[in-house]
């Protein structure tokens, strides 16, 4: 499995898995503004010249935020997630970030238990964040520690 970056010749296969994988799915536009815009970024895993995987970011001073992230549902539990976020890590930190932010809906008991297991934590609710269907998100977040780009999550 490879990580790279994800460009704009990415996006059509990156919206198959995402209109699979979200009830929500992002649109072409979204995630064109998501590769191509300042401060934001994304890269995407990839297996066999298939994507497998992807996740995308943003930078603010020195925060940044998780703005998606997913994998195909035939290659998940083999650490291609943990690969994606040890990966945007590196960057963001590279970037100058302290800390990391991401939104998750309550109902989302698999991504939830995969934070957590990256040491994010739960940090507040926003009401009615989400649409179709309506939902709250849980804002989790962590610090990330300079010493610990290099080592496994
Ligand atoms: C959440 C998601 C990205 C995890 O991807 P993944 O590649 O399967 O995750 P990893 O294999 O890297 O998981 C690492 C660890 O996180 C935990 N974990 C991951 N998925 C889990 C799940 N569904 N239930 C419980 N724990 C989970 C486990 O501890 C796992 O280690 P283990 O497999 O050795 O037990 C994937 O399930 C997904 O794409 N979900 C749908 C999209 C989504 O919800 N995205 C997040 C939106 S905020």
């Amino acid at each position: 499995m490879k990580i790279r970056e994800f460009t704009l010749d990415d996006i059509p296969k990156v919206l198959r898995l995402e209109r699979v994988i979200f009830p929500d799915p992002w649109s072409a536009a979204a995630f064109k503004e998501q590769v191509a815009g300042e401060g934001w970024g994304g890269i995407v895993a990839e297996s066999d010249d298939e994507i497998i995987g992807y996740a995308c970011y943003y930078i603010v001073a020195n925060e940044s935020h998780l703005t998606n992230m997913a994998v195909d549902p035939k290659y998940r539990r083999k650490s291609v997630a943990k690969r994606l976020l040890d990966n945007i890590l590196q960057v963001v930190t590279e970037g100058g970030c302290e800390y990391i932010f991401l939104e998750v809906r309550p109902s989302n008991s698999g991504a939830i238990a995969f934070y957590e297991k990256c040491r994010f934590e739960v940090l507040y609710r926003r009401p009615n964040y989400y649409r179709q269907p309506v939902e709250d998100a849980l804002v989790m977040g962590r610090h990330i520690a300079k010493a610990e780009q290099n080592q496994q999550l």
